[in-house]
């Protein structure tokens, strides 16, 4: 078989962008005018009583037929464009560290499902990293290119850290590392820890921040059970995380986040909320299911505060986040926009001094 010459594989991450883009831009907004139609009172404001109106439109079907055909045409596409790609190389005397564990369990909840349809996930060869890391920017719809988002959760939602001594920072489930390096940038005398279960992100992500001379610790752990000190950290985040764990796991997680925290030190999770407008939720908790995210309809439905206290935790809340704005708003409420857009929101509790 002739490799695909380089422009090919560019214009299919053109057409994917595109469609993608438009499926965002004109199909969403679209369906939203004849939901708007036809809805009443309850629909307006619930997404269960929006669903069934919404199954019915004319439009729906070829809506959700696009946000699934255009997720798989995007992982072949980006396939195709990185199978040439030269390895990464890892500059010499690194600053940071590596720490992997082929030994580990993965959970079954973890490797039975290919996430957002990536086929083999994100942990089973060096190649799941580099796809990753290009379909993600995809995803984003190319907003993302430079990591801005992850920058400004960074700049916006860390405001009680400001002032004190911050000795460790804890980034779980911190991927290919885009979320991990901004918190080394903010702070560059604490020491600063990515953990995640895929080996290969954790491989990506140790070589780009060698590569940008950011000296960071990256662990291959599980969230649940860390391995880390007791009251070690004065942080700990996730971003894009929680909505891809089943509830016990979630709450094994918050339940390790409370002990490795110290004393005052703070808890912020990037994910999503719901957001009280049913055909927005609706269209979320859809997502949920087309792009092989099992049990972000259950995280989103779950009582998460209850979770955080039953951990131990103190001033809990979730607060929305404009990706494309200021970042973190104090309030849960975002600003109105036509096109698809995710309801990023932050949660944010403290260990109790
Ligand atoms: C959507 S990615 C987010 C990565 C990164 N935080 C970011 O914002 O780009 C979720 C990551 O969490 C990891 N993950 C999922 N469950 C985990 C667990 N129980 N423990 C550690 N990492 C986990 C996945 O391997 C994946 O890399």
């Amino acid at each position: 078989m002739t490799a695909p010459h380089p422009l090919d594989s560019r214009a299919d991450i053109d057409f994917v962008l595109a469609l993608r883009r438009r499926w965002s831009d004109r199909l969403y907004p679209e369906l939203r005018r004849e939901f708007d139609a036809v809805a009443d009172a309850a629909a307006a404001a619930d997404r269960q009583d929006a669903g069934k109106v919404t199954e019915t439109l004319p439009l729906y079907p070829w809506f959700a037929w696009m946000e699934r055909g255009s997720q798989k045409m995007l992982w072949r596409a980006v396939e195709r464009s990185v199978a040439d790609a030269p390895p990464l190389e890892l500059p010499a005397a690194p600053k940071g560290s590596l720490e992997l564990h082929p030994e580990m369990e993965m959970p079954a909840w973890y490797t039975d499902w290919d996430i957002h349809v990536q086929p083999g996930g994100v942990w089973q060869t060096d190649m799941s990293a580099r796809t990753y890391e290009l379909g993600a920017k995809l995803v984003m719809l190319g907003d993302n290119d430079d990591y801005a988002f992850h920058r400004r959760f960074v700049e916006t939602s860390l405001a009680p850290l400001k002032g004190r001594t911050v000795t460790r920072l804890v980034d779980v489930g911190c991927g290919f590392g885009k979320s991990t390096w901004p918190l080394k940038r903010a702070f560059p005398d604490a020491e600063v820890i990515g953990l995640d279960l895929a080996a290969p992100c954790l491989r990506m992500a140790h070589i780009k921040a060698e590569q940008q001379g950011l000296a960071i610790r990256f662990i291959q752990a599980n969230a649940e059970a860390t391995g880390l000190e007791a009251a070690s950290a004065d942080l700990v985040t996730s971003t894009m995380l929680i909505h891809e764990m089943p509830l016990p796991a979630l709450e094994a997680m918050l339940a390790e986040s409370a002990r490795i925290l110290k004393p005052g030190g703070i808890l912020r999770f990037l994910d999503f909320h719901y957001t009280g407008d049913g055909f927005r939720d609706f269209a979320m908790h859809e997502h949920g299911a087309r792009n092989n995210e099992p049990f972000m309809p259950g995280m989103m439905g779950a009582d998460i505060e209850g979770m955080c206290t039953r951990a131990g935790l103190a001033n809990v809340r979730w607060v929305a986040f404009d990706e494309r704005g200021g970042g973190r708003l104090d309030t849960l409420a975002w600003p109105k926009r036509a096109e698809w857009h995710f309801p990023w929101a932050v949660l944010e509790a403290e260990r109790p001094s």
